[in-house]
């Protein structure tokens, strides 16, 4: 299949030649105000009656962790670091003097956060090195929900590169053949509140997170709405009204994260987001397409699993239906949306990336002839990101018996089709941002 690339936007000024040195630094940048606190009371808030918020964690140490079964998201990412360095260098421009702030929002555990932190502490070093400057302190913020297992991602962190700057190391960290260039720290909290000082980093990034709600409305729980989500777990291919619910939270949530990062972000620094987005901006309820609406596990097959326990007693309808997946995939219109209405950020490059392949053609074509593998490894993508919000709506017990009963539904999906659900498969849609804030 042909993944079909869209640019949307690509602005036609470029910034300042990047040969004139103080064209491109601008000393006077990272004044931080004095009152630090002062910008909690004013932030835009996602105002949560969050559930989502507080329970939300991709599986860290468990048999599921996202550490091992983030791949398909990683296959992506490889694709976006070389991207994401070419922005730093075009469109960024740093202070002279002081630390770069780097922050990655959602940045969750494993080599996928660390991948990023490299490429970004690179791409600074090397804008420097370009123009003749000394190599600038970097300070890399790890940023999630304060459930991530953080303690996980430090664990696997390289070493601080040590000598001349007089870095340092972190001697309890494990061995590890590489070493970093940056000072790292874990900044707990939701990236639709505020997180940071004003006007202190210089490039933030999130991927594959703003597809995340920081609540589910209360209309699709409500049996008495009409958006109540009868007879399903998510939005796709549901009814309309449920999904002009969910685009609701969504928008609020998109709002909050642009005007926050507008707040904490130097002027001149880069924002880049990736996150799931949706082909077709007028109907809200097709969030996939087929047939990965059908065969995804964290969609189709998700909640025929969901059906099996209805089926067998093991849950009535109403625990079923109360249970909502938080996800909600934008169109490139509510981003654009989103972004104009924090009136922070100048659009450089704004992309749809449609029918992506999640896993390398050779690999998926190799699981589609072993059902019971591709079973067990689609069944454990859906629980490092659903795990906790299953258990804290069913309990473990029956929780167990979900998995296993997708594990089924997807083991006799792939044998019926002889295909897996990243193959083939159009229907999964990106959009990625690079942002200048104003
Ligand atoms: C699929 S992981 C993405 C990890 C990593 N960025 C990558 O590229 O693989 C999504 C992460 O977003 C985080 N997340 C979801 N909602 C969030 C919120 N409101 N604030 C901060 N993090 C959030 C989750 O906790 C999770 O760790």
């Amino acid at each position: 299949m042909t993944v079909k690339r869209s640019l949307l936007v690509e602005a036609d000024e470029l910034p300042a030649a990047q040969d004139d040195k103080l064209a491109s630094l601008h000393m006077s940048r990272l004044v931080i105000p004095a009152a630090p606190l002062a910008g909690f009371h004013g932030a835009a808030s996602s105002a949560p009656p969050s559930t989502v918020s507080a329970i939300l964690r991709m599986e860290g140490a468990g048999d599921a962790s996202y550490v091992k079964y983030s791949s398909g998201q990683a296959n992506i990412n490889a694709e976006l670091r070389p991207m994401l360095a070419t922005a730093i260098r075009t469109y960024t421009e740093f202070p002279s003097s002081g630390p770069i702030r780097v922050a990655d929002l959602g940045c969750s555990v494993g080599a996928n956060a660390l991948g990023f932190a490299e490429c970004i502490s690179n791409a600074v070093l090397e804008k420097f090195k370009s123009l003749g400057l000394p190599a600038p302190e970097i300070q890399h913020f790890f940023s999630d929900l304060p459930s991530n297992d953080f303690n996980l991602l430090f664990s696997l962190m390289p070493h601080l590169k040590s000598g001349e700057d007089d870095w340092g190391n972190l001697d309890n960290c494990r061995e590890m053949d590489t070493t970093r260039s940056y000072y790292a720290a874990a900044v707990p909290g939701s990236f639709y509140d505020r997180l940071f000082p004003r006007e202190s980093l210089h490039v933030v990034m999130s991927t594959w997170s703003m597809h995340w709600l920081s609540h589910i409305p209360t209309s699709v729980t409500d049996k008495s709405s009409p958006a109540y989500n009868k007879g399903k777990v998510w939005i796709n291919e549901g009814s309309p009204a449920v999904a002009e619910e969910y685009s609701k939270v969504s928008k609020e949530n998109l709002k909050a994260f642009f005007v926050n990062r507008g707040v904490e972000m130097v002027s001149g620094g880069l924002l880049f987001v990736m996150l799931m987005s949706r082909k077709d901006p007028c109907r809200k309820e097709i969030q996939f397409g087929q047939p990965l609406g059908l065969g995804s596990p964290i969609c189709g097959m998700f909640e025929l699993a969901w059906n099996d326990l209805v089926d067998e007693g093991v849950v009535d309808e109403d625990t079923r239906d109360s249970f909502n997946m938080p996800i909600y995939c934008p169109s490139a219109d509510e981003i654009t949306e989103a972004i104009d209405e924090s009136s922070a950020f100048r659009v450089e490059k704004l992309e749809i990336w449609e029918d992506i392949d999640f896993l390398p053609r050779a690999t998926a074509v190799q699981l589609a002839t072993n059902p019971e593998r591709w079973g067990a490894m689609a069944m454990n993508m859906s629980k490092t990101m659903m795990l906790t919000l299953v258990e804290a709506h069913v309990g473990p017990e029956v929780a167990a018996k979900l998995w296993d009963r997708l594990q089924k539904q997807v083991t006799a999906h792939c044998r019926r089709t002889k295909t897996v659900f990243c193959a083939n498969s159009p229907g999964c849609n990106i959009a990625l941002a690079f942002l200048v804030k104003k």
